[in-house]
């Protein structure tokens, strides 16, 4: 079979990145077996960048995964590998961080009471998170050699700069929502202008999800752009995420999709097929409502995202 080569971003933390990793959050969880299967295919046909969080609870079947793929001699070692995490919620306490891996982000920008691991989770549980203690730790991660690059999840810009302002190791990467109907194009700049990857989740609309839904798939000006080049929708909005020159973590648990996802390296978009997909109507899909209470950190979206819909 042949071996798909993705290319390698370089973060600022000086480590590189492959572009594309399989995304693995799926709820309600499913068997680990499947996990298992879908990770050794996706090793196996060329990705090596893989992404988790200990919400999804996926990390034990990755790491058994990863395994079974050195003992298969799929890959040599450990190193050959991008693994990415993500702190969650009730985790956000300077105390609780701690892991070992490429990348570790905070999921996203609050805290909960720890122990809580509830999700959608309780009113009760939220707190506002202390972003300079929790960014300290995650630092001090990075300092230890316990993860490689550190960075956040659902950041806004303005939280961003916040972030900055202290920072003695700025956030590597910031992953959010990205897709054609939501292009994120104020926050690729901003985040460009300060060495900050970002990395898109949901690159395919996550349909089927809580999060998500299926405008990404069935998006006519997608459709129409993929029969005239004869690929995917999936394809043809994959590549338009990697010629934004953006990290991208596409969920694929189905081997002939984990393939295909894989194929959009050796063809491009003309301009004019670029400018339609850049005319597509913007809203945010997952606006983080579950995490909005009258007597929580946030109160509404705009404070979530800090008014950046
Ligand atoms: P499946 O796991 O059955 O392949 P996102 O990456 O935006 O979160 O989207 C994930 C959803 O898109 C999953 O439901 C996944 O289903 C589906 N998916 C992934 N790749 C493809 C593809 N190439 N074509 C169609 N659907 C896809």
């Amino acid at each position: 079979m042949a071996l798909q080569i993705v290319p390698e971003i370089v973060l600022s933390s000086g480590h590189k990145m492959p572009v594309l990793g399989l995304g693995t959050a799926i709820f309600p969880p499913v068997a680990s077996e499947i996990v298992v299967r879908a990770v050794l295919q996706a090793i196996e046909l060329g990705f090596r960048h893989f992404d988790t969080a200990s919400v999804y609870q996926t990390e034990p079947a990755l790491g058994e995964a990863i395994e079974e793929a050195i003992r298969l001699g799929l890959v040599k070692s450990r190193d050959e590998l991008f693994i990415t995490s993500k702190l969650w919620c009730s985790d956000c306490h300077a105390q609780l961080v701690i892991e070992c891996l490429d990348l570790y982000l905070i999921h996203w920008p609050l805290s909960m009471k720890p122990g809580a691991y509830e999700y959608p989770p309780k009113a009760e549980d939220l707190l506002p998170m202390d972003y300079k203690s929790v960014w300290v730790a995650m630092e001090e991660c990075q300092r230890l050699g316990l993860t490689k690059s550190i960075g956040v999840s659902n950041f806004s810009c303005k939280k961003l700069d916040h972030l900055l302002a202290f920072a003695t190791i700025p956030p590597a990467v910031n992953q959010v929502e990205l897709n054609p109907y939501w292009q994120q194009k104020k926050l690729i700049d901003h985040c460009k202008a300060n060495g900050i990857t970002v990395a898109a989740f949901s690159p395919l609309g996550a349909a089927g999800t809580s999060w998500g839904s299926s405008r990404v798939l069935e998006s006519e000006v997608l459709k129409e752009i993929a029969e005239a080049k004869g690929k995917t929708v999936a394809q043809v909005c994959l590549r338009w995420e990697y010629e934004q020159g953006i990290g991208i973590v596409v969920k694929s648990y189905n081997k002939e999709r984990i393939k295909q996802n894989l194929e959009i390296f050796d063809w491009a978009l003309s301009d004019e097929e670029s400018k339609k997909i850049g005319e597509i109507p913007q809203s945010r899909r997952h606006s983080g409502e579950e995490f909005l209470f009258l007597n929580g950190p946030f109160k509404t979206i705009e404070e979530l995202w800090d008014g950046e819909l």
